[in-house]
């Protein structure tokens, strides 16, 4: 994308345009912020004491600086306590520096330093990770100039560390998770008109560039491998139905691979189901769960992680039509199971019945975990903090649990039981597409969907509602499609699955 802002370390220099540096709850810096403010230490202790800022974490000071000085603006941020920070909030520090830039800097330095020893190359490259995250921005449909916020000029950033070429280093393989965000961002952000499930398929094309095999599924395959319920989603709409597998292979040979499902409703109107027209441009994000599986098996080639993954991606569009789905139908899945549609808004689960199953047949694999912007309801019941983690399995549920508190994307397990599998039973078909009624709607589509896991394969899954799209604005992501779920699995890969 034009107009982004471009990055190096350095060693430390305050060059000329702004200076970022930190400091502590007893305002104390890093020696070599202490070093480079010495000649305005004054004038720093007395705009502190006017401001009232003591270094609390997460708080900041501007400063104009008269002539004579280093540099011209200069912002302070405190940290609190060094000793309790943590991965991410070095994350979170790195996203605040670039955040409190003075609009108008056309160069800038972040010192990633701290009093108290010296930061670790690791913490420096988080900090850098966590500048790129914040720096993102989705304005390729923005074609006037503008000022102000929405089009800022590209701007050259350099975080000033003690061994550039250390932090460079350890930086290498969070670049590539970078990018995966980037690249889910991206493909929730557009718009449906121009991401529809072909063009999401020759997107994910991509990925060949970096060693991964990728398969499209047309309709005719689907329909060979006796996809209906994918199928009867998609046959309202002018667009073609896709699955893409994307296969990385960076571990051993014939080891079973890790399986990532998702989501990819390209658009949801509900189809004859139809949702009210409120806020119903925001369903072009109901693929948010394919994004991520795209941006993770980019994250994962590109830093050529030691694993076998496999994506797969199932990428319909849900509209009313003289040819949709109707309430009522029954459609027969892969998997041979019949499926009596009551709703035809709770598509997703209908989708993911036959790539869940066509995965755990087809791969095999020690784990399936599936993204999926599924239902309102998971909203209603952990807002915009947590994705709702269903499992069959309490080893990779504590797994992943594990991983969102190291990262920041947050799970939080919710229950499956018999009780409530009872409420999916149907009076004409094996199992009907909803509950006996609203409540527990997040749990009754997860039970839903373990009918459809095969051969008791380890299985998780991630309810995204509330955070793949329109989710929480963080200190790294300012972004409508947050790319949520990247950082998660690229780092429960790293941390219990790579040879
Ligand atoms: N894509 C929606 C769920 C959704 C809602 C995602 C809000 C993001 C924000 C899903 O397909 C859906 O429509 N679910 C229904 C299910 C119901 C008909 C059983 C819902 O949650 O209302
Ligand atoms: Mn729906
Ligand atoms: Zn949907």
């Amino acid at each position: 994308m034009a107009d982004i802002d471009s990055f190096a370390f350095s060693p430390f220099t305050t060059g000329k345009g702004a200076l970022v540096v930190f400091c502590d709850e007893g305002l104390k810096f890093g020696s070599a912020t202490a070093k480079a403010l010495a000649p305005a230490a004054s004038l720093v202790t007395r705009a502190a004491k006017s401001e009232r800022f003591t270094g609390k974490s997460g708080s900041a000071l501007e400063l104009v600086l008269p002539a004579g000085l280093p540099v011209a603006r200069l912002v302070v941020i405190g940290v609190g306590k060094v000793s309790a920070l943590t991965e991410k909030d070095f994350l979170k520090f790195g996203g605040m520096a670039l955040g409190k830039l003075p609009g108008s800097a056309a160069e800038a330095v972040i010192f990633a330093d701290f009093p108290g020893g010296v930061v670790k190359a690791a913490q420096a490259a988080d900090m850098m990770l966590g500048a790129q995250l914040r720096s993102y921005r989705f304005d390729r449909y923005k074609t006037k100039k503008q000022d102000d916020e929405d089009k800022p000029k590209s701007r050259k950033i350099t975080l000033g560390v003690a061994d550039a070429a250390a932090a460079k280093k350890a930086f290498a393989s969070r670049d590539a998770v970078a990018q995966g965000v980037r690249i889910a961002r991206d493909l929730v952000n557009e718009p449906p008109n121009v991401l529809y499930p072909e063009e999401f398929a020759r997107r994910t094309l991509a990925l060949k560039k970096l060693g991964v095999a990728v398969e499209v599924l047309d309709v005719k395959a689907m329909a060979k491998l006796g996809m209906n319920a994918l199928l009867g989603v998609g046959q309202g709409s002018r667009h073609d139905s896709r699955i893409v597998v994307m296969r990385w292979n960076g571990g051993k040979k014939n080891e079973a691979p890790l399986a990532f499902i998702g989501k990819g409703v390209c658009f949801d109107t509900g189809g004859i189901s139809i949702k009210p027209s409120a806020g119903m441009e925001d369903m072009k994000g109901d693929m948010a769960g394919a994004a991520c599986v795209t941006g993770l098996m980019h994250a994962l080639a590109a830093r050529k992680a030691k694993v076998n993954a496999v994506g797969l991606i199932g990428l319909v569009e849900n509209m009313p039509d003289g040819n949709a789905q109707r309430p009522g139908d029954i459609v027969t899945s892969m998997s041979g199971q019949t499926i009596e549609i009551i709703n035809t808004d709770a598509e997703g689960r209908l989708v993911l019945a036959d790539v869940l199953w066509y995965a755990a047949k087809k791969f095999k694999p020690k784990f399936m975990i599936d993204l999926a912007t599924l239902t309102g309801a998971i909203i209603v019941a952990l807002g915009h903090e947590n994705a709702g983690l269903f499992s069959n399995d309490d080893k990779l549920a504590e797994r992943l649990t594990q991983s969102g508190l190291v990262t920041g994307e947050l799970v939080w397990r919710m229950p499956l039981a018999p009780e409530y599998d009872k409420q999916i039973d149907s009076k004409f078909a094996d199992v009907k597409n909803t509950g006996a009624g609203r409540w527990g709607g997040a749990i009754t589509a997860a039970q839903f969907l373990l009918r459809f896991v095969a051969d008791k394969t380890p299985w998780a899954h991630l309810d995204i509602a509330g955070t793949g799209m329109d989710s929480r604005q963080t200190e790294i992501n300012k972004s409508w499609g947050s790319g949520w779920g990247v950082r998660l699995l690229d780092r429960l890969v790293a941390d219990h699955y790579e040879s």
